[in-house]
């Protein structure tokens, strides 16, 4: 049996994707330190006295749990110095880190923006959390970052990937070539390439949604969610209904099963709950390489122009036959009316 660790996959890559340049393994290489202290702390969260609220509010007006301040922590740490970025921006920030205006380590021409500690409220509960994190390059060449580095789309992005820490800690990436996964061996302290070439099934039998919203969803929304109950043999109907409340763990599960997962507008989130920069972009990233689809019920997640660092979008991820049967619910109810206007 032969193994091949994170390092030496991206050293391979280098060599048949010479855009894979040494910068950019030096970058991952940061994300796979940051994600190993996180792993480590998240396992021994139980003995450590890390559980449980810190008191504070972050700037979405969530109270911040302890662990989403020490994965923060890690990640900003472990990025600055590598000295290959130029920008960090995180969940747990209001504003986003311009490194050429700090000038203590190297800078490059990395933007990275991460949701350090994804499903932080599941913490207390001993269920999966994840970071997730999109990587950029800016496209302006000389001084300080401009505007159009800013309000590159999510198509842009030169790599974006999560990490699960899980019932096994895993680290799913994908430069634009692909999709790889790589379980983390703590015994050895590596990411092994667990899972080569992953794709998405096309169609799967589980939808994840917070239900609990139903009388706040559109009536497209609404009869989908009817849809998937329905019973039909030919299209294993009833789907099953999943939804453990940690983005990455939901998307993950239907990445390697099949699967759709929801978060649509609200009464509450009117334009969704979800990040685009740091929840949203990364994982439609990874669902498109992996041959799934990513949208907004009537746009790609990947053509949305970012306005701002916080900026919430509505969800609709996962298996690409799913999407697109949303896709369609939501057209035919935009067309009704407009028929009745
Ligand atoms: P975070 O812990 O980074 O704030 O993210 C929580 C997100 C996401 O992980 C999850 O899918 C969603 O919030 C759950 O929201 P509801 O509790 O409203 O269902
Ligand atoms: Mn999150
Ligand atoms: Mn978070």
């Amino acid at each position: 049996m032969s193994i091949q660790t994170l390092e030496q996959f991206i050293t391979e890559q280098q060599t048949h994707f010479p855009q894979a340049k040494g910068d950019f393994t030096k970058l991952l290489q940061a994300i796979s330190l940051a994600a190993k202290i996180v792993h480590r702390e998240v396992n021994k969260a139980g003995l450590a006295d890390i559980l449980g609220k810190l008191g504070n509010t972050n700037i979405q007006g969530e109270e911040q749990q302890k662990l989403d301040v020490f994965a923060d922590h890690y990640f900003m740490d472990a990025l600055e110095k590598v000295g290959e970025c130029c920008y960090l921006a995180s969940e747990e920030h209001e504003d986003g880190i311009n490194l050429l205006k700090k000038n203590k380590y190297a800078v490059g021409k990395y933007m990275v923006y991460f949701d350090p500690l994804d499903g932080s409220s599941n913490i207390d509960a001993n269920v999966s959390v994840g970071t997730i994190f999109s990587i950029y390059r800016r496209v302006s060449s000389e001084g300080d970052l401009q505007h159009i580095d800013f309000t590159q789309t999510g198509r842009k992005q030169v790599a974006a990937g999560y990490i699960i820490y899980g019932s096994s800690t895993m680290l799913v990436y994908s430069t634009g070539t692909g999709v790889n996964g790589f379980t983390l061996d703590p015994s050895i302290g590596e990411f092994c390439l667990s899972h080569p070439e992953l794709k998405i099934p096309e169609s799967g039998k589980t939808y994840s949604v917070n239900e609990s919203n139903y009388n706040q969803f559109s009536m497209a929304i609404k009869q989908y969610l009817q849809f998937c109950k329905e019973i039909d043999q030919d299209t294993n109907r009833p789907y099953s209904s999943r939804y453990i409340g940690s983005l990455v763990a939901d998307f993950h599960r239907n990445l390697i099963q099949g699967g759709i997962f929801l978060y649509p507008d609200t009464f509450q989130y009117p334009n969704g709950k979800l990040r685009l920069m740091y929840e949203c972009n990364p994982l439609a990233f990874i669902a498109e390489q992996a041959g799934g689809k990513a949208s907004t019920g009537d746009q790609c997640i990947l053509d949305i122009i970012p306005h701002k660092l916080h900026q919430r979008t509505s969800l609709i991820i996962g298996s690409k036959n799913m999407v697109e049967k949303v896709e369609q619910f939501i057209l035919e109810y935009s067309n009704m009316e407009h028929s009745f206007a």
